[in-house]
């Protein structure tokens, strides 16, 4: 949800800001707004919409500056309008502030500031920040002590950056919403998320909560909210600018699926050796899960999707295993000894998939994250974390990240299973993990060859799309219906193939699009299924690898011959095809989707 950004000691504040806050944008953007400070005056600009909107003309007055702040925003208390965005400032204007998160007690903040007479603009919790702000420096103390006075009054979930106009001072708290320093020179940058400011450095200091950073040219200094000086140590971390960047494409999605023979190639490397054959984990040596019983995933939206895949190999390897999306956690952990909870979760910031988290290591269980986001609490907050290595993603709706999830997940399944008492193993892991390492030019070939574009000219105006899909194909039926509702705003849902006569086949009419995915294993659940929706006027469309199976199919969209227990991989990337080029002919605007942000870091 929300990012922030904040510079000082760079040349060009107020370009550093807007730079920050497009690389940004994919944390939301329903309003933008920016603060800088010219060394006597603070000036704040902010707007509903998008941070085009604000850089293209509107801030077109603002002095370079030496320090700033910025924030683009995705609403939770109030609806998405100029007084609403970003920075929030104090009666007299000394004081601004962006926030993300969620200040638990602002209405009590908010009845006592009003009672003392601050009046407020926004509908917004952040607004109380900078009067409190200001009421600590009217009653003299300064601006070191008013602000962590401040800080001490919030309850919930916030990363906060805050100016005063007339200090080139950039004073920044976190509390449960991710918050990363990057320092270059004499320069600094606060973020919620380093692919702002990578273009400026790759050198960072990840923030842990309770954490109070004072950051001026040349100088900056870490405490607690007491005062004591904290020393965090400074990576450096490996994206390239470049990753960040939308190069010649017109958008970050299309990107992001064309990268995947690359990302995959990452998220495989080092990891797997066909001959022997062998799956090895960094951090995860031959034992290390002996003592597991049973798994439990939990994880939200495409994550969830991944994590059902990685359920399913576990299922059909004998071992214990549940899936619940993060949201629905109950916290309970019968066998807290023998349990090994995974979060899954590309950011590692999501607040319902670390609120499982922490709940499953309060009650005992081990817990493990696997994650994209090096750095990111659920990375540091899990007893141990596993990297899926997709490199950066910016497209709203996840692509590269699904499928680096699921082989990561095929991965630990692997060793799982190795390790697990009663586990069976699968006899044909070498000729698996073969397939596995030409995965990524079968992609290429799937990219190269796709007809999904061809197919989304045939199909954008229909009134639904069912996706179906048995054992290890209805977790990609089910995202590939969440992509494309994501990102067309039409009708879909993801079924498994069996369930279809259940009930959804009321909804079936005539010329109803379903896609039925095929792995050349399970196919003949699908293929009956498939089978009746046609009767009823369907028309399918089939995944596959299969000439034969393709024969009774409306249309076909090849994909080539693998493992079946990697066919969906493949069949996935079709899916992403179809949904992006079916948005692109409707306009919809792909990379950021109405209403949706990339990371929701609020419950
Ligand atoms: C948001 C995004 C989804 C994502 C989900 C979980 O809802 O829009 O695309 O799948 O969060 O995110 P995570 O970072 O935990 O994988």
């Amino acid at each position: 949800m929300c990012g922030i950004i904040a510079c000082v000691g760079s040349d060009d504040a107020a370009d550093t800001v807007l730079t920050g806050l497009e690389n940004l944008e994919y944390r939301g953007y329903d309003s933008a707004g920016v603060a800088i400070q010219n060394g006597t005056d603070l000036v704040v600009r902010k707007r509903a919409g998008k941070i085009s909107e604000l850089t293209g003309g509107f801030v077109r007055d603002l002095p370079e500056g030496v320090s700033g702040i910025g924030h683009t925003r995705w609403s939770t208390h109030g609806p998405p309008t100029d007084e609403n965005a970003h920075p929030h400032t104090s009666a007299s204007g000394a004081v601004a502030v962006v926030h993300n998160g969620i200040i638990s007690n602002y209405e009590a903040l908010r009845s006592e500031l009003e009672t003392a007479g601050y009046a407020f603009e926004s509908d917004t919790d952040t607004e109380v920040i900078p009067h409190l702000v200001e009421q600590y420096l009217t009653q003299g103390l300064d601006s070191d002590e008013a602000f962590r006075r401040a800080i001490d009054r919030l309850e919930g979930s916030y990363a906060i950056a805050m100016m005063i106009e007339g200090e080139n001072v950039v004073r920044a708290a976190r509390q449960g919403s991710p918050l990363v320093v990057g320092l270059h020179d004499d320069a600094y940058y606060l973020a919620s998320d380093v692919p702002a400011f990578l273009e400026f450095t790759d050198e960072v200091i990840y923030l842990e909560d309770g954490d109070i950073v004072t950051a001026e040219s040349g100088s900056i200094s870490i405490t607690n909210l007491a005062g004591d000086p904290i020393s965090r140590e400074v990576d450096v971390v490996d994206w390239d600018p470049e990753e960040t960047g939308k190069g010649e494409y017109d958008h970050y999605m299309l990107k992001e699926i064309e990268s995947q023979p690359e990302s995959l190639s990452n998220t495989i490397r080092g990891r797997i050796d066909p001959d022997e054959p062998a799956v090895r984990l960094e951090g995860f040596p031959a034992g290390c899960f002996e003592d597991v019983s049973e798994v439990h995933f939990v994880a939200c939206g495409t994550s969830y999707h991944a994590s059902l895949y990685g359920a399913r190999l576990l299922d059909e390897a004998n071992v214990r295993v549940r899936t619940s999306r993060a949201s629905e956690f109950t916290g309970r952990v019968p066998d807290p000894e023998g349990t090994l909870v995974v979060a899954v979760t590309q950011s590692g910031e999501t607040a319902d998939t670390l609120g499982a988290l922490r709940a499953a290591w309060s009650a005992g269980a081990d817990t493990l994250a696997v994650t994209n986001v090096v750095g990111s609490t659920m990375a540091r907050e899990a007893d141990d974390v596993l990297y899926i290595r997709a490199g950066p993603e910016i497209g709203v709706a996840a692509t590269k990240t699904f499928s680096s999830q699921v082989v990561t997940l095929a991965l630990l399944a692997e060793r799982l299973t190795e390790d697990i008492d009663g586990a069976i193993r699968r006899d044909d892991l070498g000729s698996y993990l073969r397939h596995l390492s030409v995965l990524p030019d079968q992609i290429e070939e799937v990219i190269r060859t796709s007809r999904a574009e061809a197919l989304s000219t045939k199909y954008e105006d229909r009134n639904a799309y069912f996706f179906i899909g048995h054992a290890l194909q209805h977790p990609v039926a089910l995202e590939g219906a969440l992509k494309f509702k994501e990102i067309t705003y039409e009708h879909a849902e993801g079924f498994a193939s069996g369930e279809l006569k259940h009930g959804p086949l009321a909804l079936v009419t005539p010329g109803t699009p379903v896609f039925a995915l095929f792995d050349g294993k399970h196919d003949e659940k699908t293929h009956t299924n498939a089978k009746e929706a046609q009767a009823r006027g369907a028309e399918i469309i089939a995944i596959t690898a299969s000439e034969r199976t393709a024969e009774f199919a409306d249309d076909v969209l090849v994909i080539p011959d693998t493992h079946p227990d990697l066919s969906g991989l493949l069949a996935n990337i079709q899916l992403q095809f179809v949904s992006y080029y079916t948005a692109r002919r409707l306009g919809r605007p792909i990379d950021k989707p109405r209403n949706l942000a990339k990371s929701v870091t609020v419950e």
